[in-house]
């Protein structure tokens, strides 16, 4: 098993770090574009192996693709993060160009990858590799819904004085600060509504923070957050590596589930060797539809703007 990882900065080396020390990866690449920073931060995590106990062959490559050559996963985190303040979707002027470049080089080297897309803003970053990649749509894989489901987890488990590993939650839509959907009322503790443990104002509580959490994040850090985005990728490519068919929320292509089409938004998936295998329909409400069609629509004024950048 081959994987890449492109963008050595905060998000691509936690992530990269995350698939070494899970053994995900027979070979692991790390490229960047900046000299030496991924050769230094490879170097740097094979210096944790011994004390680690993993043994994966990692490579660290300053924009030379050919070291990328026959991946079977590849995971995409290039662009400039958030500053305080800026919306994910501020983005795209930069990164759109850069994630197109990112995966015509990929796709030079590497015929059938599956791509995970961390790049922001991440919904349009999804449709715009689907839309030039000519991949089997099961193979593009956008990760929002996985750190946003994780947030979600983490602020009910906060919420609620509990072990978080008893927390099920899952958030759908965008990946965006007003765009993304926690869905509250299918989040349990242990299999009991979370309801019947928060008021509806702590609950709703909850779902603000989840929300606005990697704004929160930003506002604290000054960048970006790292370690959740990070985990998150390995997490995805865990479950594609493992075959595990593992449910879980991420950004893949729609055509007519959830009553879209032509779009890449967040939606419950079974993982496995193939990439996104099945959506999940979790039957949402006449409430839940109407929101999942306001993300849809923002998402899609978003990829409009693709059209008017000279990429
Ligand atoms: C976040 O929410 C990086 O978009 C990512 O932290």
């Amino acid at each position: 098993m081959k994987i890449t990882v492109v963008g050595a900065g905060a998000v691509g080396a936690t992530c990269a770090d995350n698939i070494a020390r899970k053994e995900l990866a027979d070979e692991l690449v790390l490229l960047d574009i900046k000299e030496g920073i991924a050769e230094g931060k490879t170097l740097d995590m094979y210096q944790t192996a011994s004390l680690l106990g993993f043994d994966t062959t990692l490579i660290g490559s300053t924009n030379d693709y050919t070291k990328t050559a026959n991946s079977d996963v590849v995971v995409i985190t290039s662009g400039l993060p958030r500053k305080p303040g800026m919306t994910r979707e501020e983005l795209i002027g930069v990164n759109a160009g850069i994630v197109k470049s990112v995966v015509e080089n990929i796709l030079q080297y590497s015929k059938n990858p599956i791509i995970v897309i961390i790049s922001n803003p991440m919904d349009t970053m999804t449709y715009l590799t689907k839309s030039i990649a000519g991949l089997d749509k099961h193979r593009i894989i956008g990760m929002g819904g996985t750190l946003d489901s994780a947030r979600f987890k983490c602020y009910l488990a906060k919420a609620m004085d509990v072990s978080i590993n008893d927390i099920s939650g899952t958030v759908i839509g965008g990946h965006g600060d007003t765009t993304m959907i926690p869905l509250k009322r299918l989040a349990t503790y242990n299999g009991v509504p979370v309801s019947q443990f928060l008021d509806a104002e702590t609950l709703d509580q909850v779902v603000a923070d989840t929300m606005v959490g990697g704004a929160t994040l930003t506002g604290l850090l000054g960048t970006s957050a790292w370690y959740a985005p990070g985990a998150a990728g390995a997490a995805l490519v865990e479950a594609i590596v493992r075959d595990e068919k593992k449910i879980m929320a991420c950004c893949v292509p729609l055509d007519g589930e959830y009553n879209q089409k032509d779009i890449c938004l967040g939606v419950p998936v079974i993982l496995g060797k193939n990439g996104w295998e099945k959506i999940i329909d979790y039957k949402l409400t006449e409430e839940e539809q109407a929101t999942f069609n306001k993300s849809a629509d923002a998402v899609r004024n978003m990829n409009a703007v693709l059209e008017t950048l000279s990429l």
